[in-house]
């Protein structure tokens, strides 16, 4: 089985690309990416010849048809130019990073064309792949908790990360990303579809971006980080507290900051003091303006309600929700391997036959709580026609109703 790439960078090499490549059968056959840079690591990698690397969309897509399948990562404001080309092109099955669009007509669009051609697009909402929200998923299905009645979720980006990606990187603003609620939450709005089983009524949304602004900037503070800025060591967003420390939950990010694969602290240093790298600028005076907290009050149309509240300001990266039903509620985390769910008026749970309340979650995994494998593993058996569970794909017309609850979300704003 043969897949294509287009958007050569850290989702379609590092993550897709890597896990499909290790799947026995499938072959990595063309690779499209205006950097020639990744285009030659990523062709080195996967083993692809040179008249099947492109360095332009255009020849890409003209070129037809590739491969059995097709992902695109590029960023998101392509993603609706490259897959209505690759539907064009005539590719039958793709694998498309998220956000679709924040123009809600576009996702209809690329619905309704799927639809009319007979493609069948994974959008990468990974969550829904994983076991922890797979888990929940089958308890509100299975109504242990009895008739769904409202949930309650957080997600808690980080600190660190949201400097890395909302304040300094490529999602800092909308004109080249789009707003946080689809740029990072449409996550959330899928697995909230998914569980309300209702398509949205009403949404409204609440937010700004409030901290990462020039008058919040510390006294004497430089321009950028390493430009002897007397609060190096004391800020927590510091390019040293973020980039140079080994402990740094930044490891990951590190390649974007740097352009270079497991960088040492010297070119850590000399990538970051560039005064065209955006990653070395002081976190009060970039370019940004990506929200940095929004609330988000939903009612589904079978009268389930639900709030989010997004923010940056946390210690750790990591989800939390609370789900209450007529009978019972479920609580999660989704940094434990566990689940708390109490059923009303039980002194000792009967749940699944057990003495505790707490569900355990079968494997957490690495990439998305094991949903980037989960979504490769999807992908593969869609090119093979094999039956999937409809009810844990994210397919195109699943994401156009979580798209709908940002798009509503947004206007009420
Ligand atoms: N599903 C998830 O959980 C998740 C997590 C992180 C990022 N994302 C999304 O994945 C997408 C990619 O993110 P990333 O971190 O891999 O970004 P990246 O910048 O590492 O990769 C994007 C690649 O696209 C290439 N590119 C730019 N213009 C192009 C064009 N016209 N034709 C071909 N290639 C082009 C760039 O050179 C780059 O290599 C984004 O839309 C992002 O929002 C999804």
């Amino acid at each position: 089985m043969d897949v294509a790439i287009i958007g050569a960078g850290s989702r379609g090499v590092n993550v897709y690309g890597s896990i499909l490549y290790s799947i026995p059968g499938v072959k990595i056959s063309a690779i499209c990416d205006i950097s020639q840079t990744k285009l030659e690591e990523a062709s080195k990698l996967f083993k692809v010849p040179p008249k099947m690397q492109f360095l332009s969309e255009d020849e890409f897509f003209e070129a037809g048809v590739l491969a059995d399948g097709l992902i695109i990562t590029s960023q998101d404001r392509l993603h609706y130019r490259h897959c209505t080309r690759a539907i064009d092109a005539g590719y039958k099955k793709i694998l498309l990073e998220k956000p679709v669009s924040d123009d809600i007509n576009e996702t209809q669009e690329i619905n309704d064309l799927a639809k009319n051609k007979g493609v069948d697009i994974l959008v990468c909402h990974v969550l829904r792949y994983s076991a922890f929200y797979g888990t929940i998923h089958e308890l509100i299905k299975s109504k242990k908790i009895g008739e769904l009645i409202a949930i309650n979720h957080e997600e808690n980006i980080g600190y660190w990360h949201f400097a890395h990606s909302y304040v300094r990187g490529n999602w800092r603003n909308i004109k080249d990303s789009h707003p946080l609620l689809y740029a990072k939450t449409c996550h959330d709005f899928d697995l909230l579809f998914w569980f309300a089983n209702s398509k949205v009524k009403n949404a409204k949304s609440y937010g700004s971006l409030t901290y990462f602004k020039p008058q919040n900037a510390p006294a004497g503070s430089t321009e950028r980080c390493l430009d002897g800025c007397p609060h190096l060591d004391s800020c927590a967003y510091s390019v040293k507290n973020l980039y140079f420390d080994n402990k740094s939950p930044l490891s990951w990010g590190l390649y974007h900051a740097t352009g270079i694969n497991h960088p040492s602290q010297a070119e850590r240093y000399n990538a970051l003091k560039k005064n065209d790298n955006p990653y070395g600028r002081c976190v009060f005076k970039c370019d940004n303006d990506a929200d940095d907290h929004r609330s988000v009050a939903i009612e589904f149309e079978n009268g389930t309600t639900a709030t989010l509240t997004v923010t940056a300001y946390s210690k750790d990266c990591h989800r939390r929700i609370h789900v209450v039903g007529t009978h019972g509620e479920i609580l999660g985390d989704d940094s434990k391997n566990y689940l708390i769910v109490n059923i009303f008026g039980e002194k000792k749970s009967s749940l699944f036959k057990r003495k505790t309340n707490k569900v355990k979650i079968r494997a957490l995994g690495a990439g998305h709580l094991g949903g980037d494998l989960g979504i490769c593993r999807a992908f593969v058996k869609l090119i093979k026609g094999q039956h999937i569970d409809p009810d844990y794909l994210t397919t195109i017309d699943v994401t156009l109703e979580g798209h709908k609850i940002i798009a509503r979300a947004m206007e009420s704003d």
